[in-house]
């Protein structure tokens, strides 16, 4: 049983205790509905309280269940029996009433909850939109304009807000259970409140639909789900209720078995599941509580604040006092970007810089328990810090590095106690991108390896295991990315057409302006360190363009021409020249948007293919989590495997083949083929 119920003089509790969130199981909907039939016949009963046990108030629907066709009880149904029970139900809400959480707590004839607790609609992020009357109920309790806010966002409000929106009726404090009960016995002698399914719809002012339809399309690009529910409350408040139900219903069906949904859906488990690998199941990480980071220049500045932000005391190492001093400039430069975007107040700015330590020698990281080296990506620079800090930290400190391009395995070398070592790959901005890829090296130890993942939780990052080879695997991904885009370049594509068709594809940014933003240099620069080893990276616009210092938005101009205090790229005519002369004597095609998204796309898979093959990464997954937090890949389409996946791996191989034959690409690896052969995609390396 999931449900238990407990009389406290004429109130009733009932409990819902369904680890680890208490979602709308098959199960805890028939017995809602049981306990709803029970207590209408209990003459002793005045009134329901409604409260959960565990970590949350009801998270929503079980997700898991969306994959297959719905069983009765349906939630609708469910929340009607509630909000026409014979006795009026209070929800007492902690933690999180989400989704069909909050529909179940619309269907209670009122609302409390405690200051920590939120309420929302986040439908829309799982690629549906509410089912159960969320859209319906929702703008008859606070109205239409807070209501699709809520719902198309997707984005919960805290207890305070919800009070101030009239979502709730009152904020708890103390003790939920008997603030609640208390509640219940008030209300219970008041007269009975008008059902919010019975009640009117707010007027809204002229011109508010359409506003709002501009204001979400302009938000959400090619993302079906928001405009959905936003039709769906527009309708609401156009219509009578069981119509507005009614559409709602169908439009949710409709969208629960939608190619985003599926995508999104995905998304949701992966990351759920990438901050506990199986493999260190009762592996137990070293506690981290107190973090250095050697370095502050772009990347050291971005992983102190996220320390910090994290609650962690952080010690900042520079090479001299001068450099101590920019160093921490770029903290607080961080906490002032914040605090203009009105993400934190000066008080809390003033907080996290004084927990930031600023010196030029190791000796205070004696007793650090875990340390990130941040500086110049130079072996030997990187190799002398490590020296240091073998000489001064705990045997049980955690050293990392953040090297993007170098080997953690040469690194490592002469580190004393090297099983203490990993790579902790963070992305920029370091205080906000999700993504921390971390890479052991042989010799780090499974405690190490999980203190990793530790602390990305307690960052709120999303790890991925990577194993090393050159860029792990974001990184080693993207430079197919950009081979390929040069590619397009150098058979009759532009950059604005490639850029602006990866733009529609649901990238944020094209390649070439993303470039442009970061800068061609540091790419060059590897480049010719992979050509001193022998090998042959294809870059000959990106390299001429070097040759002549166009950098990039810094340098004034890289593939596009910027005029100066402007970002916006304006095609090059000298750019133009460059990839004629060097396209000159090949095969030229007309690229339409498909094809040029083919071409830039499906070589991803190829190379990410080869990276679960290698063992560079052991789960397809991560590999669109990689993509969709340190890339941009558009999450509604679930990451490049996913997509791969859903379009038909045997499809995705014919187009490399094609674009093989005619030297476009690689043509598809060995676990491709193989993949394209099975159903779908496995974890290639699960031994198969
Ligand atoms: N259904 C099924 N499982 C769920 C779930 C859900 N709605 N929400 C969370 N879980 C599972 C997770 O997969 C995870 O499982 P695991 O332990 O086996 O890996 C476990 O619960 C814990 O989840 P988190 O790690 O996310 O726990 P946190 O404590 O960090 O966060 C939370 C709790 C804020 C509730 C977060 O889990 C969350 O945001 N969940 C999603 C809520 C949601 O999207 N609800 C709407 C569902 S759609 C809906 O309700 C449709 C309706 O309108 C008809
Ligand atoms: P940066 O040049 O902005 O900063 C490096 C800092 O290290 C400088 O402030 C320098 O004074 C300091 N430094 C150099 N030697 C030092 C020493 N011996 N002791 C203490 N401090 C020293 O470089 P950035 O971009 O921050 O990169 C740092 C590392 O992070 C590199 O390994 C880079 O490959 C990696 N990285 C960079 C990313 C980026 O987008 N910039 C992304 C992910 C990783």
């Amino acid at each position: 049983m999931t449900i238990t119920i407990a009389r406290q003089t004429a109130i009733a509790v009932v409990t819902i205790d369904n680890p680890p969130v208490n979602a709308l199981s098959q199960a805890l909907r028939q017995e809602l509905v049981e306990a709803v039939a029970e207590l209408d016949a209990d003459a002793a009963v005045k009134a329901v309280v409604l409260i959960c046990a565990g970590r949350t108030f009801i998270a929503g629907a079980d997700v898991s269940e969306f994959g297959k066709p719905p069983q009765p009880p349906h939630l609708p149904d469910v929340v009607a029996i509630i909000e026409n029970a014979k006795k009026p139900w209070v929800a007492a809400i902690h933690g999180s009433a989400l989704g069909g959480g909050l529909e179940v707590a619309l269907g209670c004839a009122y609302r409390v909850a405690i200051a920590s607790a939120s309420l929302g609609l986040p439908e829309v992020k799982l690629g549906i939109i509410p089912g159960a009357g969320g859209t319906v109920r929702l703008p008859r309790l606070i109205g239409p304009a807070a209501a699709v806010d809520l719902v198309t966002s997707g984005s919960p409000v805290g207890a305070m807000k919800a009070q101030a929106l009239g979502l709730i009726d009152t904020v708890i404090d103390g003790d939920l259970r008997a603030g609640a009960i208390d509640f219940a016995n008030d209300i219970a002698e008041k007269p009975v409140l008008q059902p919010i399914s019975a009640r009117a719809v707010p007027e809204v002012d002229a011109g508010f639909w359409e506003g709002a339809e501009t204001a979400v399309a302009a938000k959400v690009k090619r993302e079906v789900a928001p405009l959905r529910a936003l039709a769906s409350v527009r309708n609401a408040s156009e219509t009578d209720f069981a119509s507005a139900m009614a559409f709602e219903r169908e439009t949710f069906l409709h969208l629960r078995g939608s190619e985003q949904a599926a995508a999104l859906r995905h998304v949701f488990f992966a990351e759920r599941a990438a901050p506990r690998p199986l493999e260190l199941a009762g592996v137990t990480p070293h506690d981290i509580r107190s973090a250095a980071v050697i370095g502050g220049g772009t990347m050291g500045a971005g992983i102190a604040a996220a320390l910090r932000d994290a609650g962690l005391p952080i010690v900042l190492v520079e090479r001299d006092k001068a450099a101590v001093e920019r160093g921490l400039a770029n903290v607080r430069a961080i906490y002032d970007a914040s605090m203009k975007r009105g993400r934190i107040t000066q008080a809390v700015a003033d907080e996290r810089m004084s927990g930031v330590t600023g010196i030029d020698d190791y000796e205070m990281l004696a007793d650090t328990d875990l340390v990130i080296e941040a500086v110049f990506e130079d072996l030997a620079v990187k190799r002398a810090v490590f020296e240091k800090l073998s000489a001064v930290c705990r045997r049980d400190a955690v050293l990392a590095t953040n090297t993007s391009y170098l080997d953690p395995e040469a690194i490592s070398e002469g580190v004393r106690h090297p099983e203490r070592f990993l790579g902790l790959h963070f992305f920029s901005p370091a205080h906000v991108m999700k993504l921390l890829e971390i890479v052991p090296t042989e010799e780090t130890a499974p405690e190490v390896l999980a203190t990793g993942f530790a602390l990305a939780r307690l960052l709120g990052k999303i790890p991925v295991r990577a194993g090393i080879c050159d860029g792990f695997i974001g990184n080693r991904i993207l430079k197919v990315t950009r081979a390929q885009a040069e590619r397009l370049l150098l058979s009759g594509a532009t950059p604005a057409a490639v850029d602006a068709t990866m733009r529609a594809f649901g990238l944020p940014m094209g390649p070439f302006e993303a470039q442009d933003l970061g800068g061609l240099d540091i790419a060059a620069f590897q480049r010719r360190a992979a050509r001193e080893h022998g090998e042959t990276p294809f870059a000959p616009v990106a390299d001429r363009l070097c040759a002549i210092e166009r950098f990039g938005q810094k340098s004034g101009g890289g593939w596009y021409d910027y005029q100066p205090g402007d970002r916006a790229p304006k095609p090059s005519e000298a750019v133009a020249a460059i990839i004629a002369e060097e396209a000159a004597g090949r095969l030229q095609r007309v690229w339409d948007e498909g094809s040029i998204a083919d071409a830039i796309i499906l070589p991803m898979v190829n190379e990410a293919t080869r990276i679960l093959e290698e063992r560079i990464a052991l789960r397809v997954a991560d590999i669109d989590l990689v993509k969709i937090h340190g890339y941009g890949f558009p999450r509604w389409r679930g990451g490049p495997m996913h997509y791969a996946d859903a379009r038909g791996l045997s499809d995705v191989v014919a187009v490399l083949d094609r674009l093989a034959a005619e030297g476009l690409a690689e043509p598809p690896c060995d676990g491709l083929r193989r993949a394209a052969g099975e159903d779908g995609f496995w974890d290639l390396t699960d031994g198969r």
